[in-house]
């Protein structure tokens, strides 16, 4: 199962990748909006830290437009995916764009249908938006394992990517749902590398080691 980070902070993006944990980058509007600078330069920024698949979303609502951007962003680096909403307008464009090689993530997705027909027009990666699933009392998790067993049956190549990932819980299920990859924001991932029974147990084990005579660990200084 693969990770990506799912934010347009760089600095996040470099920590995580020092640490060879993300394979990839999500982006939406609203978190390169967060970032308060030029759109090209943190795209261009984001693709020099990390050599895999960084998704960046048209902007459109119509079908013409949106397949004009998704043609402008794709050039902008060869690892990009263009994010396209699952609306009407959006299977017109996945469907135009697809047929030339621009690589998409069909994006918002909410229900199985939505998903498979994006695998049906092309689309690279499909990304269901689990926590706000959730927010409405609907199990997000089944929506990804629904997805998942949709595309074995049918032979679909297209990736599962579990979005809306707000918690460590979360990524725990999409995982055991079978998602092909979550992008996880940098607040969760820390989470997930954390747990205070390790900090207990490590500082026990410590504890012990400062009582062996000096002499007798000098060997770490
Ligand atoms: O790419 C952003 C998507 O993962 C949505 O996350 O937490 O805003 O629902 P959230």
């Amino acid at each position: 199962m693969e990770i990506f980070l799912d934010t347009a902070n760089v600095e996040d993006i470099r920590r995580f990748a020092r640490l060879g944990l993300i394979d990839g980058v999500t982006t939406n509007p609203a978190l390169i909006a967060r970032e308060g600078r030029d759109f090209r330069e943190v795209v261009a920024e984001i693709c020099d830290i990390v050599d895999g698949p960084i998704s960046t979303e048209v902007i459109s609502l119509d079908a013409a437009t949106m397949i004009e951007e998704a043609r402008m962003i794709a050039k902008l680096h060869p690892n990009i995916v263009v994010k396209i909403p699952a609306t009407k307008a959006g299977y017109e464009a996945l469907n135009v764009v697809s047929q030339e090689g621009i690589k998409v993530n069909f994006t918002i997705i909410y229900t199985a249908n939505q998903a498979w027909l994006a695998a049906k027009a092309g689309a690279t990666y499909v990304s269901p938006f689990v926590g706000r699933l959730d927010a409405t009392s609907t199990h997000g998790s089944d929506l990804i394992a629904e997805i998942v067993q949709i595309f074995e049956i049918h032979g679909f190549v297209t990736k599962v990517l579990a979005a809306s990932m707000r918690n460590e819980i979360y990524v725990k299920h999409a995982a055991l749902a079978g998602a092909h990859i979550a992008t996880i924001p940098p607040e969760v991932l820390d989470a997930m590398m954390e747990s205070e029974l390790t900090d207990v147990s490590l500082k026990g084990f410590l504890a012990e080691w400062e009582k062996l005579p000096r002499e007798k660990r000098e060997y770490f200084k």
